[in-house]
């Protein structure tokens, strides 16, 4: 915290104002820039914490000698970037918006050393930081682990550890446990119609993990990734870390939507959400999928299909993989235990064709060495023994009545300023508002009341973006969502009369 009153502590960092006419090179950037920027720095290196109060602009424009206009432009700004947001009646506040964004890193972190960090690891660290999970009403893509059945495990995992077979404290060679293989392998085509064997399924850490093996045995450097606009930044960041090159490309109402423009650019990988697109619950349609198919038969790409959350439908039939339409042999089919068990179980899977099963087997052991085999093992029995598809039924049960609350008490609240998409499946449901609405500054006000909504603006790498909010409801106590909903509600009816 800086121990200067805000005012004083700018006005050093501005230094003196110089008359229009005198002003040098430095001072050519506009007035309001600068204010804006110095005050963004010190958010961001958290000198100024979520929740500080700032001065009015009328006493910073006197303190600071500067017209009301210039600091009523800087916060307007900061404003619109979610930075911070003004209560009407109590003030303009720092917002927490950026609590899990990195300071930047201490220049003195690096003095005495060269600049460590690589091409690859500056863009990294530049794009948008992971968001950190926080426990609080409405946090999107969290699941409800408080209902993991922890004795059934427990039974399970004790089992193994006592009967403590060698080869469960080994590495995990050959793309994982096998009855686990077999297991995941049982499951997908019955449940999601992938057409595999045992032999093209692996165990992996993660969507991520999937996605760099994927990257580093498919790609090269410079190539082409064509990634879902809006889409999922963990896939972003995993493509990110690799040398390909990110394209981003349009969803509509019917999934992917790539332009003539595109189709020109010869993508090495296609990443893609189909079942339920990640953060819009997009359906790609059958022509599309047909279509998609088609094309990366023809040139070459891999299609990476991330199932991540398909368990999750509350009514109408589940939709098939798109991995089950191919004949071309290029889809990679991606699903995860995050969603289904705990997300710090960090285990997930991928099948792949059977051309290249032996190849990534053998490239995932030489990069990882891969372990937790016990965890594997338990896994396996925990699916074979019918717990899984027990505890599915269960989520399924719990997930689908909290979204129906949700949304019937929303609904009335928001009347025709919002939309709420249809779709009844996933973990999370888009409000969608109007183009010309403020969703940062719109979850911002509704994160002062500690409701963590997500503006759908910020899914986005491209310059068009349509606005929304994306409230998650799984983590929330069935008992409580109508009253945290009722306070979103209002707050999206408050927060719309100023940035609607
Ligand atoms: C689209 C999407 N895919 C995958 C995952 C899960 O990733 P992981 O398996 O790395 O936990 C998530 C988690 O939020 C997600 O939103």
């Amino acid at each position: 915290m800086n121990p200067l009153p805000i005012a004083e502590w700018l006005a050093a960092e501005l230094g003196p104002v110089a008359p229009k006419a005198h002003r040098s090179k430095r001072s050519a950037t506009p007035r309001y820039r600068l204010l804006y920027d110095a005050l963004r720095r010190a958010i961001l290196s958290g000198q100024l914490p979520a929740g500080e109060r700032l001065p009015s602009t009328r006493e910073l424009a006197l303190d600071l000698k500067l017209s009301r206009n210039t600091v009523v432009t800087a916060f307007d700004q900061l404003i619109a970037e979610g930075y911070i947001v003004t209560l009407t009646g109590s003030g303009t506040f720092v917002t927490d918006r950026v609590q899990g964004q990195r300071p930047p890193i201490p220049k003195s972190a690096l003095a005495g050393r060269r600049l460590t960090l690589s091409a690859r690891g500056e863009r990294l660290i530049a794009s948008d930081p992971a968001i950190t999970q926080e426990i609080q009403p409405f946090v999107p893509d969290l699941d409800d682990f408080s209902a993991f059945p922890v004795k059934i495990w427990q039974r399970l995992q004790n089992r193994h550890w006592r009967e403590a077979r060698s080869e469960l404290f080994d590495y995990g060679a050959g793309g994982g446990y096998r009855p686990l293989r077999e297991a995941i392998a049982r499951y997908v085509s019955l449940a999601r119609s992938v057409q595999v064997s045992p032999e093209q399924v692996l165990i992996t850490a993660g969507t991520q993990h999937s996605i760099l093996l994927c990257a580093g045995l498919l790609a090269n450097a410079g190539d082409t990734a064509w990634v879902e606009d809006p889409g999922y930044w963990g896939a972003r960041k995993a493509l990110g870390a690799t040398d390909v090159h990110l394209r981003p490309i349009a969803v509509d109402k019917e999934g992917l939507k790539p332009s003539l423009a595109d189709l020109e650019t010869r993508p090495r990988l296609i990443y893609v959400t189909p079942s339920h697109h990640y953060p819009t619950g997009a359906v790609m349609s059958l022509s599309r999928r047909q279509a998609l198919l088609d094309f990366a038969g023809q040139h070459g790409a891999w299609v990476l299909e991330d199932d991540y959350d398909s368990e999750f439908r509350y009514s109408g039939r589940p939709i098939s993989s798109l991995q089950g339409l191919d004949s071309h042999d290029c889809v990679i089919y991606l699903g995860t235990f995050s969603k289904t068990l705990f997300p710090g179980i960090k285990l997930a899977y991928m099948t792949v064709p059977p051309g290249i099963a032996e190849a990534f087997k053998s490239a995932l052991y030489d990069l990882q060495r891969p372990g937790q085999m016990m965890t594997q093992a338990t896994l396996a029995d925990f699916i074979a023994q019918g717990h899984f598809a027990t505890h599915m039924r269960k989520l399924r049960q719990i997930y689908g009545s909290r979204r129906e609350i949700l949304v019937k008490t929303l609904r009335p609240i928001i009347g025709s300023l919002a939309t709420i998409s249809r779709e009844a499946s996933g973990l999370h449901l888009l409000i969608e508002l109007p183009e010309s609405a403020n969703d940062i500054a719109l979850a911002a006000l509704a994160a002062t009341e500690g409701l963590v909504v997500r503006p759908l603006s910020t899914y986005y790498l491209g310059e068009h973006r349509r606005k929304g909010l994306l409230a998650g409801f799984a983590y929330v106590p069935t008992h409580e969502i109508a009253r945290h909903a009722r306070r979103l509600g209002e707050a999206i009816r408050r927060g719309m009369r100023s940035y609607g």
